[in-house]
């Protein structure tokens, strides 16, 4: 049995800054990039992508949420989220709504989202998988 992968959050910062670059954010210029760690061990990352009928716009935590699923599933242990105008000053990330309603289900209450809080702080007594048990 293998230990359970501890996040590097140097790393994820970088990844998430590098995949920030990639954003598709012609509308709002705004950069968004997320960097997940999974309890196999693999980093997922996504970046925001924008649609020019605004609403269908995917965001960054979406994007990492599918990319995970896509590259075998599993359980997002850390998530660092980046987001800014100016791709070589992102700031720290604040997950929407909806993207914490996603992080929820993939990582669950005791997520840490950018090191200092969990999931749960920043979606208190979240709807849920149990809920539908
Ligand atoms: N955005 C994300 O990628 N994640 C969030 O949690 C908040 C917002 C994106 C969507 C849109 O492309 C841009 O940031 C401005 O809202």
């Amino acid at each position: 049995m293998s230990a359970t992968p501890q996040p590097d959050w140097e790393d994820l910062y970088s990844q998430a800054r590098a995949v920030a670059r990639n954003a598709y954010a012609p509308y709002s210029r705004y950069h968004v990039g997320a960097a997940g760690l999974v309890d196999d061990g693999r980093i997922v990352v996504g970046c925001n992508v924008e649609n020019a009928s605004y609403g269908l716009t995917l965001c960054a935590e979406c994007s990492m949420v599918c990319a995970m699923h896509s590259g075998g599933g599993g359980r997002l242990l850390a998530v660092a989220v980046v987001g800014g105008f100016d791709v070589d000053d992102l700031k720290m990330g604040k997950p929407c709504g909806r993207c914490r309603q996603l992080l929820f289900e993939a990582g669950g209450a005791g997520l840490p989202v950018n090191e200092h809080h969990t999931l749960a702080e920043i979606l208190p007594d979240a709807f849920g998988p149990d809920e539908l048990r």
